[in-house]
């Protein structure tokens, strides 16, 4: 049981300072949550008011730090961390079997600077370090050239797709599932 004030800890990279979210990073945030090529892919919608960006690094951010959840954190440069340009995070998929997942997006104009892979390293790092997980898992709606090549340059090995098992903005999507196991990551330093 974590602590009723737990927030994940601040991880430094080479380049990034990845923290907890604040309420006041949304004024920042927003402009690049607001854009439909980030969603393209993911399960969220992009937030049409500045409202809908505060409510997600304010309210939502703090309930799942309040259950121990390490998700979502915000990718901010080193040189600049009052400044988030995306977010990332490892949540339970299935704490009962001991399965996590990793989840991320980076703004538009910091795409192809290898952010992502630099921010989820750190992010399995904490995952095998902080909690006990076996498996970490990503799931990736087919299509999504970029995420594929984030987890295959971190490492994750493809499994397999599960055809038609998401219902999403009235299309049933193809879903491609990575994983990296913790003996796996460990194997690789
Ligand atoms: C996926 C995403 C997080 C990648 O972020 P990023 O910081 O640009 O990623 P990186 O620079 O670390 O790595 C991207 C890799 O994908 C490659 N890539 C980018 N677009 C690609 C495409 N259309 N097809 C194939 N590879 C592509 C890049 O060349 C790079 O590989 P390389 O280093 O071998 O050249 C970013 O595009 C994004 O936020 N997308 C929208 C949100 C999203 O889809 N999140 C993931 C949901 S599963």
């Amino acid at each position: 049981m974590k602590p009723p004030d737990w927030r994940p800890p601040t991880l430094t990279t080479a380049r990034l300072t990845l923290r907890p979210f604040e309420p006041d990073d949304a004024p920042a945030l927003f402009p690049y949550a607001n854009n439909p090529n980030v969603t393209r892919f993911t399960l969220w919608d992009h937030h049409k008011t500045l409202a809908e960006t505060a409510a997600f690094v304010g309210d939502y951010a703090r309930l799942r730090y309040l259950e121990g959840t390490a998700e979502p954190y915000a990718i901010t440069f080193a040189a600049d961390p009052g400044h988030p340009v995306g977010s990332c995070g490892v949540f339970w998929a299935s704490e009962a079997n001991r399965n996590m997942e990793l989840g991320y997006w980076v703004a538009e104009p910091f795409w192809g600077g290898g952010i992502a892979v630099e921010a989820s390293r750190a992010m399995v790092d904490l995952a095998f370090r902080d909690y006990d997980p076996v498996r970490l898992q990503a799931r990736v709606i087919a299509g999504n050239a970029a995420s594929c090549r984030v987890l295959e340059k971190l490492g994750f090995r493809f499994e397999g797709t599960l055809r038609a098992s998401l219902l999403r903005r009235g299309r049933f999507e193809d879903v491609m599932v990575y994983a990296v196991l913790r003996s796996e990551w460990e194997a690789a330093g």
